[in-house]
């Protein structure tokens, strides 16, 4: 039997939307049936690029047809909850970017909306969609390095040029390590498990006149005794990266930015442990950082087979909840317990 072909709207248009918009158009069951955005130019662009004619400024309109299966918000992240309330209460299937929202009680509320209608909410934690990080967890759970003793990811970025439309990123409840190291922090939740303490500092050195703080580094004791550290800049003075590496008891796996391997050292029988005398073997997987065609893939195929959603909106709260833990920390520099949700 042939296969539904799902209605999906995008809302937002901006060049991460357009990549949204670029999987669900070559996606065999999803039709991108209709766009939205408050910022004109832009989407009269997608709307030429995309041939889509059903093109909105007022995402009601969306939200009000009843033709309409499935939405990917691509918007600002403190209008996630109200967005992704009013879809589901309309029967919409959402896919929402990352963070899920800025503070745990709109996760909550999001997750008690979801639950209460019966919907389906996935979040957009792309890095567990890149082909990098992937082939880093198969390796992981293959127990090739052996047991896990350090792991450590970063997201160094500049935002000089980069704060949104209409600023929406430089405000104060939009915190650097939620807004942007929630793809760090989810990244190695994912690969190591769920955090239970953070210890973080922070400082302001680039972004002058930006409301918080602009680089942060935070320390995690992980289960099994694993240590852990994100960094996270917004303003830092090299090229956009997620190097991320991750050192077992027999080895070692690095994804450099940029580089579409991963790196894995190995322990030697021969050499022993003289690494600076072994070259890593270096396994392609792939440069593809913002994979959101195999986001929307993985959308649409759970919805098609009824499956749970991929990313659920309990992974993305507490993915949430840990940066906010960080955030917390970081005012003065003391540790904070990591609650998470159930
Ligand atoms: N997964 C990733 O790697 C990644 C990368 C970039 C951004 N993001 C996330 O995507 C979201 C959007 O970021 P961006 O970079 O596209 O921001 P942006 O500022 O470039 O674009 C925001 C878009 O939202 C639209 N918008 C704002 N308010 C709206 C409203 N009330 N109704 C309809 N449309 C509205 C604007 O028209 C604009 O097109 C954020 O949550 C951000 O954190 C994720």
């Amino acid at each position: 039997m042939a296969k539904k072909v799902f209605k999906c709207a995008v809302v937002g248009c901006s060049s991460m939307a357009k990549l949204h918009m670029r999987g669900i158009a070559d996606n065999e069951n999803a039709e991108l049936y209709a766009i939205c955005g408050t910022d004109e130019e832009n989407l009269k662009i997608r709307a030429e690029e995309f041939g889509v004619e059903r093109v909105y400024t007022d995402y009601n309109y969306l939200v009000n047809d009843p033709e309409l299966d499935a939405v990917v918000l691509v918007t600002p992240d403190q209008i996630h909850r109200e967005m992704t309330e009013k879809f589901l209460k309309a029967g919409k299937a959402v896919l929402c970017e990352k963070p899920m929202a800025l503070t745990v009680e709109d996760c909550e509320a999001m997750i008690a909306c979801e639950r209460e209608v019966g919907g389906k909410l996935m979040i957009g934690q792309i890095c567990r969609a890149n082909p990098r990080f992937a082939k880093m967890k198969e390796i992981i759970d293959s127990g090739r390095i052996g047991e896990l003793m350090f792991v450590e990811s970063e997201y160094a970025h500049n935002y000089e040029r980069t704060s949104g439309f209409e600023d929406w990123r430089k405000v104060p409840e939009r915190h650097p390590f939620i807004g942007g190291g929630c793809h760090a922090v989810d990244l190695l939740r994912w690969l190591a498990g769920d955090p239970i303490e953070v210890t973080a500092y922070s400082n302001k050195k680039y972004l002058k006149d930006w409301p918080v703080d602009d680089n942060t580094v935070a320390i995690f004791k992980f289960p099994n005794e694993v240590i852990g550290k994100v960094f996270v800049s917004i303003g830092c003075k090299r090229d956009y990266t997620m190097r991320t590496c991750v050192y077992g008891t027999k080895g070692t796996l690095i994804v450099e930015s940029k580089a579409p391997y991963v790196q894995l050292y190995e322990t030697n029988e021969e050499l022993g442990c003289r690494f600076s005398d072994v070259n890593p073997q270096m396994i392609y997987a792939g440069y593809k950082d913002h994979n959101a065609s195999k986001e929307i893939k993985d959308f649409i195929d759970a919805l098609s087979d009824g499956k749970p959603m991929p990313v659920s909106s309990l992974d993305g709260a507490n993915t949430v909840a840990v940066c906010c833990a960080a955030v917390e920390s970081a005012k003065n520099g003391a540790p904070v317990k990591i609650g998470y949700l159930a």
